[in-house]
């Protein structure tokens, strides 16, 4: 399988969303990267269930919501009622990850778990069977536009042993300072989805940037 492309609409106009989404139906984009950020868990505040339930009305790709948020089961049943397909979930923001993931399964979502940049991918070596996807921060989330951290490289790679030895279906995904410099790297060492809010969105050319990500 080729790698995927999720744009983060973190980056994205948000007066002028709907041309955004637009330009990413008609893109070469795979998956729409939603931040939700909570001003607990990170430092930042973005947006919540009302805004997601209208970007899905126009978007026409899968929508992948990220979870920065402290006890995020509570809205599980929500984030499913306003459209996402998959729903990744902080591995530091979850007592009980294990029952975390099978609720979100339980709804019919896809489940993931992410992994900050200071934590060993060998605390998810018990459940990666379990996980359709593992996001790595290669950033400290909160933020778009951050500089990303080179330790991922590694990460990814250890990450992507770990699924072939446990015979694991799961896709590794990088969100964070990722660039067209920094991505093909990235892909090379395993991964198999590539967020990027700044470099897309802070480009004089989305479209391009997104089918320049797509293709090396
Ligand atoms: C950061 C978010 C990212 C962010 C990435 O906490 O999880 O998805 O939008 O932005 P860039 O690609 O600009 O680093
Ligand atoms: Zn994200």
């Amino acid at each position: 399988m080729s790698h995927l492309i999720a744009p983060s609409l973190l980056s994205a106009d948000f007066a002028n969303l709907i041309s955004d989404i637009e330009m990413l139906n008609k893109s070469e984009a795979d998956w729409f990267h939603i931040d939700v950020m909570d001003g607990v868990f990170v430092p930042n505040i973005s947006f919540g269930q009302p805004v997601i339930k209208h970007i899905k009305k126009h978007a026409k790709k899968p929508l992948d919501v990220h979870l920065m948020i402290v006890d995020p089961d509570r809205y599980f049943a929500d984030f499913k009622n306003v459209g996402a397909d998959i729903l990744t979930v902080h591995y530091e923001a979850c007592t009980h990850l294990h029952r975390s993931v099978q609720a979100i399964k339980a709804l019919g979502m896809k489940a993931g778990v992410v992994l900050n940049p200071h934590t060993n991918i060998n605390v998810l070596e018990d459940m990666i069977t379990e996980l359709d996807m593992v996001l790595l921060m290669s950033v400290n989330p909160g933020f778009g536009g951050q500089k990303f951290i080179e330790n991922t490289y590694s990460k990814i790679a250890g990450l992507k042993n770990l699924i072939l030895q446990k015979n694991a279906n799961t896709l590794i995904e990088v969100d964070g300072g990722v660039t067209l410099d920094n991505a093909p790297k990235l892909v090379e060492c395993g991964a198999d989805v590539l967020v990027a809010g700044n470099t897309v969105f802070g480009s004089s050319n989305p479209t391009e940037t997104i089918s320049s990500l797509k293709h090396f």
